[in-house]
Formats: structure tokens, sequence, C-alpha cells
């Protein structure tokens, strides 16, 4: 038995070792962690488990049956973060560039299987030359089983990808059929074609960095979601992005201890400017009235004309979705459609309650915006928004104008409670386009057009420029003084926690794409 004993205990070192020492020193050579540490830093002491650290690869073209590694270029197991179970696989690119192989892929498999059926959630840390050349179809076919696995799981359990190194062609499409990418700034790039078929195919001359690096698609693509300037801080910004996320779509969602103090903030009531178009930051009204220190945000420099991120509010996970009146006056465009529409259905799959804090002139005029399909956009956040059942309040603390305000989660498209401030305008548009429209002809025939101008702006500005007359029709449930927000809020939020609503019978819906 010892004997036998002694032949466990050096594969399993063999293992360990990966492509070799001198492979794991040239890892930490370009400032990354080997998969093992990256692994061992985010699981909780002792808890990780490793499966299938004794497979190897089946390859018998171009000598490959010389070249055998244990593990095969990935480190697949299970264990806890934070005391919670979560599944977890490291690609090693100490062994073959971390390139997929068939049994490469078969560990990834069976790991998503074990996720899936135990209701956890997986993450990838991912760095990896791609299909491994060498095993052709079979490295493909591998790559196929995975991205079906990820959408079987999309929705059931969280998955998150972070990206350690390079992720190029078709492999790019696991992380982006998961919920969330995270990518370490310098070390990582995703891309389906690289700069070399760019430069053959449009001329172009650019750089992986430029093409696919954390910098761009944090703010050009929207790809990624979180970047990190380290392995290590990616792997805090994980653990921390876990921290707000139930277990599964049957789980409720994470809840700190809290102990109930005076919820009234003053700073509240001095945010909004006296002038309705000079801008604010919605982060000071979000910091305002969630739990201190609590707002982790998500895409914060792509569509930065909303926010979108997690918060605790008496201690639960909730998911914000906030207009920018800082950035384009908090329009809502293209790009911050997708961002937001994309960050509701999350949050909505996983039984995260939404607070939507609304402060939008409108949809962005233009014909770039029109040839972009806001059309189609647009609807993704009123799609997003109206099939949601999780509990749902909306705060306009400003602004609530034209189409927008029926899309910002609206009563109408089934919020359960809606605040305003009442510094609120709600209407079809600002006073001033407004009078120009319907008092157009008073106004031109005017001694002093412009004095007219201002006189029935003001007059509608009166009559339409405030939240009572929404308020009068129930669509806003109640006006409340800024610095009551945080309490209505908690409360609100509590008398909603049980909220079930059942939608029609249907395969799924068809959202605008
Ligand atoms: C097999 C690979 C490999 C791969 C790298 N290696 N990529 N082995 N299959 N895809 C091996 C290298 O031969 C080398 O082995 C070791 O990994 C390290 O690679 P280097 O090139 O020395 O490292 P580096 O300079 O850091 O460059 C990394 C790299 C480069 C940019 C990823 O290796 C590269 O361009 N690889 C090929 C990328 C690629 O075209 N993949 C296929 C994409 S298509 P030795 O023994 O010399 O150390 C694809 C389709 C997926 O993935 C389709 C899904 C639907």
């Amino acid at each position: 038995m010892d004997q036998k004993l002694n032949i466990l205990t050096a594969k399993l070192a063999e293992a360990k070792l990966g492509g070799g020492q001198n492979r794991l020193d040239t890892q930490h050579k370009k400032g990354k962690l080997t998969a093992r540490e990256r692994v061992h830093f985010l699981m909780d002491p002792d808890s990780f488990e490793e499966i299938g650290a004794l497979v190897t690869h089946r390859s018998t073209d171009f000598g490959m049956e010389e070249q055998q590694y244990l593990g095969d270029g990935v480190i697949t197991g299970y264990g806890t973060v934070a005391g919670r179970l979560v599944y977890v696989f490291a690609q090693d690119f100490t062994v073959f560039g971390g390139s997929l192989s068939e049994t490469h892929a078969e560990k990834i498999c069976k790991l998503m299987d074990l996720a899936l059926k135990n209701g956890a959630p997986l993450i990838g840390l991912n760095d990896s030359g791609g299909a491994r050349i060498q095993e052709g179809v079979n490295s493909l076919g591998g790559y196929a089983d995975i991205f079906f696995r990820n959408v079987q799981a999309s929705g059931v359990i969280p998955q998150i990808s972070a990206v350690m190194g390079p992720c190029a062609g078709g492999a790019v499409y696991s992380p982006a059929i998961t919920d969330f990418i995270l990518m370490v700034e310098g070390s990582s790039y995703m891309f389906v074609t690289g700069p070399n078929v760019v430069k053959t195919v449009t001329n172009e001359t650019v750089t992986s960095e430029e093409l696919g690096g954390a910098g761009t698609h944090a703010t050009k693509s929207g790809v990624t979601h979180l970047t990190a300037s380290n392995d290590i801080d990616a792997i805090h910004k994980i653990i921390k992005l876990l921290s707000y996320i139930p277990q599964n779509c049957q789980d409720k969602v994470p809840a700190l201890p809290f102990v109930p103090g005076d919820e009234y903030r003053d700073q509240l009531a001095a945010l909004i400017p006296e002038n309705a178009n000079q801008p604010y930051d919605m982060k000071e009204v979000i910091e305002g009235i969630v739990d201190a220190a609590s707002f982790f945000e998500v895409q914060e420099n792509y569509a930065e004309n909303i926010v979108v991120g997690f918060a605790r509010l008496a201690g639960r996970s909730i998911g914000i979705v906030a207009n920018q009146p800082m950035n384009l006056a908090g329009v809502l465009d293209v790009n911050a459609s997708k961002k937001a529409a994309r960050f509701v259905r999350f949050c909505d799959c996983f039984n995260i309650p939404l607070l939507v804090l609304e402060d939008v002139p409108g949809f962005l005029p233009g014909t770039d915006q029109e040839w972009n399909a806001i059309i189609t956009n647009g609807a993704k956040l009123l799609y997003a928004f109206s099939e949601a059942t999780v509990p749902r309040i909306t705060v306009i603390t400003r602004k609530a104008y034209g189409g927008a305000y029926d899309v910002m989660n609206s009563k109408h498209i089934g919020a359960d409670m809606n605040f305003a401030w009442p510094c609120a305008e709600i209407a079809v548009m600002g006073a001033k386009g407004a009078s120009e429209i319907i008092f157009k002809k008073e106004i031109d025939s005017a001694v002093d057009p412009s004095a007219k101008l201002l006189e029935k702006e003001q007059a509608y500005a009166e009559k339409f420029a405030n939240p009572y007359r929404a308020a009068a029709r129930g669509f806003i449930d109640e006006v409340i003084d800024p610095r009551e927000t945080r309490r209505k809020l908690i409360k609100a939020f509590a008398m909603l926690e049980n909220k079930t609503i059942a939608r029609p019978k249907r395969k799924h819906g068809n959202i605008p794409m």
C-alpha cells in the first residue's frame, strides 16, 4: 500500500507542476499568477477540492503522445468563497498555452454539469491560446459542448468569466454567454479575429491591446463588465461580485446583518440644482440611499449616461439602474439601453430587486442613433423591465420626459412602487420645447415673440413640470421628501419581499435583439 500511496503522491505533485517549473516562472515574469495560484487566492483556505487532476489528452498526432501533462491544461474543482459553494475552472497557460483539447473541454463540461445539478455559481478563469491546434475538430467540438452548457445554465446559476490572458477566435463566445466578464488590464485580450487577420482583410493596423484589450472592451464595445489592474485585484472583484448574487435562480438574495437606525439622509435634499438644466452626479444620490460603501458599479466606463450596479439596502442586495445627468444629460441612447436591459435581465433571473433612479430628458435624437437602431435597442430596455417579476421601485428625482418616462420602470409597465421627489417634472417634453410647438402661431404673431415664449413656457412648466398630475392619476404612489428616500425604500422593498407573479405559459418571449 505504501508504494501505491507514493505513486499517487508523485502523480499529484506532477499535476501541480503544470507545464513545468520554468513555464510557471514565465507566468510570473509576465506579471501573471499561475492557474493554481489564482484558484488558491479565490477560494476559502483549504476548501478547494480538485476534480480530474490526472486527466491526460488522447491526441496522437504531431508527436503529442510524447507530451503529456497531468490535468491537460485546466484545473477544475469546487470549494467555497465566503462560505458559499462555487465551481471553478482555471486554464493553465503553461500547458500548450492553456489551449482547449477534447479532454480539457470534457473536464470543464463535467464541472458545468455539476454546478448546474447542484445549483451553485460557475467561475471560469480563462487564459488560453484557443483551440488546441493539434486536435482539429475535436477541439472545436469541445468548445461547442461548453457553449451549449453555458446556454443551458444561463438564468439558472450565475456564470462569471475572468479573462486573464488571451481569449481569441470562437473561444470568446463562452465568456460572452456568461453573465459577467472581467478582464485584467494589460495581460488579457479578447477578439474574434486578431490583428494579423484584421490587417489582411481590412488593411487596418492595430495592436492586440487596441483591438481587444480590457480598456477597449470596457469603454468602446461594452463586452467586459469589469476590469482589474492585476490578477489579485481581479480575484477580489470576483469575490465582491459574488457577494451580491444568490446561488441560483431559486435562491433568495444574500443579506448582511442590518441594525435599523436613523435612515434620514439630509444630503439628499441638497443634490438637485435649482436650474433644471444643470447636471448633478446621480452616484451621489445612490450613495445617499444605499448602505454605506455598498455600491458596486458594473460597466462603469461604458455608456456612462446610465449607471448600473449592485448595492445593499438594509443589508439586502439590490440592483440599481440610474440615469446619469452628468453624462449626455442622462439621455437614453443605443448603448445605454443595451447596457441597462442586460443588467435588468440579470437581476430578474436571480431574484435581485430593482431600484430605478430616474432623471431622463428622453431618447437621444440623430441619424447615428436611428441608424444604429435606437428603436430596437430602446425596446430592449422596455421589454426587459416589462417582463421582470422581481420587486421593482422607481424614484423620479427630476426629469421623466416622453417615451423614456414609460421605459424607465413606470407604473404602467409593472413597477410596484413609484416615488417622485417634489422637483420631479413628468411630462411629454420640457417646457420650452413643448411651448414652441403648441403655441407656435401665438408666439410668431406676438409683438415680442421671446417674451411670449417665456410666458408660455412658465405657464406650461407650472402646469406640467411637477409630479402632482401623475400623482393625482396614481401613476406616482407618493411624492416624497428626498431626505426620506432611504427610509421609504427600505420599507417598500420589505413590503415587496414575498412578491410573486404568474406570467402566461409560453416557451419564451421574443425580446427585440
Ligand atoms: C496548441 C498552443 C496554442 C494552441 C499556444 N500554444 N496556442 N498549442 N494550440 N492554440 C502553445 C505554443 O505552441 C507554445 O508552446 C505555448 O503554447 C506558449 O505559446 P507562445 O506562443 O510561446 O506564447 P505567447 O508568446 O505568450 O503567445 C500566446 C498566443 C500565441 C498569442 C496565444 O501562442 C498564439 O497566437 N497561439 C495561437 C492562437 C490561435 O490561433 N488559436 C486558435 C484560435 S481559433 P511551446 O511548447 O513552444 O512553449 C480558435 C477556434 C475556437 O480558438 C473555435 C470555437 C468555436
